[in-house]
């Protein structure tokens, strides 16, 4: 069995119903802070805390191939604000899960790690060696996860993979599952959201960087896409053992304006936006080389082009104008 750890968010939905789809015995373990237990659909739910180890016990009752973990707190900005919260949840529940798993025999795992564990980059594409200079305390947690990773392959004989993702977006393709954060803090939703008259203008943070319109780039990948990966490093921890680290993104950068004229010719609306102050710690430009994933995980994303990724959140926004709908039962 997998245990899809933060299954009912964003990302670990849309991986389990990849799971559900190839039919892999899966159980979903989440604490409700921030997913949503429709997102879960039809897999087993375990409603339990990586920081309670006793919480966490019950998805070990039974023999776990692998863990997957998507639990950890994604807002940048809350982290520059409350960093402790940041490291309590983000390292030490996964410290709290890995001890777990690996006292219960689990012997590998795939970890949701970020782009954000580069900082500024030097150049770009950025490829995995490039160094790991984080400017926030959210990408200093995901570094830190995948350290102790690496150190944990040595000494416990463990196989790891940390998937850095760049800007996941979309939604599934089916119109199932999609994006709901509370608060939103991510462009293309913002956006969406902005053109339908749901939200004032967006602001552009920023449009004096260094690049041809003055505002960031950013390498933005399908959700869908994402959820494939996370099958692919299954598979490829069958073969290999000891750590090991992939960026996935689309391997193309797109500028917040660029953006912004994708989701108004999608939606046929314009997105109502003013420029802004700059935002703390937002690197310039943040596009992967996702070579090694497509070489060694052999990842072939299916949705590669802006306007579906626009295309897809669009549709799920529409049809879910509040989000999720247990939402408004909490
Ligand atoms: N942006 C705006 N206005 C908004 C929201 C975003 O201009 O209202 C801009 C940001 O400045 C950035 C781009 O749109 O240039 C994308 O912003 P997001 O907040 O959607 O995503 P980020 O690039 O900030 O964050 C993503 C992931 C994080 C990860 C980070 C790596 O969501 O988990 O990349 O730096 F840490």
């Amino acid at each position: 069995m997998v245990l899809v750890v933060g299954g009912a968010g964003f990302v670990g939905s849309h991986v389990a119903n990849a799971l559900r789809a190839k039919k892999v015995p899966h159980a979903v373990v989440d604490n409700l802070e921030n997913g949503h237990a429709s997102a879960a659909g039809d897999s087993r739910l375990i409603r339990a805390d990586i920081r309670d180890p006793d919480s966490l016990r019950q998805g070990f009752s039974e023999p776990v191939e692998a863990v997957m973990i998507f639990s950890g707190y994604i807002s940048v900005g809350e982290s520059y604000r409350d960093p402790l919260k940041y490291y309590d949840n983000n390292v030490r529940g996964v410290i709290e899960l890995l001890r777990c798993a690996i006292r219960a025999g689990t012997h590998k795992f795939v970890f949701s790690s970020s782009a954000a564990v580069y900082g500024e980059p030097d150049a770009i594409p950025i490829e995995e060696d490039h160094p790991k200079r984080p400017t926030n305390p959210y990408g200093e947690t995901k570094l830190a996860v995948e350290n102790a990773l690496r150190w944990c392959a040595k000494a416990h004989g463990i196989r790891a993979v940390s998937l850095r993702y760049f800007n996941a977006a979309g939604a599934d393709p089916d119109g199932l599952l999609g994006e709901d954060h509370d608060p939103e803090e991510h462009l293309i939703p913002l956006a969406i959201d902005a053109a339908f008259g749901r939200r004032d203008r967006l602001v552009v943070f920023g449009d004096d960087y260094d690049t041809p319109d003055g505002s960031c780039i950013r390498d933005y990948v399908h959700v869908a896409d994402l959820a494939d990966a996370h099958i692919d490093a299954l598979r490829f921890l069958e073969e290999n053992s000891g750590a090991h680290e992939f960026n996935l993104g689309s391997g193309q950068g797109f500028s917040v304006k660029q953006v912004l004229n994708v989701v108004s010719d999608v939606c046929g609306r314009q997105v109502p936006f003013e420029v802004g102050p700059r935002r703390l710690g937002d690197p310039a430009r943040l596009v992967a080389s996702n070579a090694r994933a497509k070489t060694a995980l052999g990842w072939v994303p299916k949705f590669p082009d802006l306007e579906t990724i626009v295309a897809h959140a669009a549709a799920w926004r529409e049809r879910n104008p509040h989000g999720y709908a247990d939402k408004l039962t909490r």
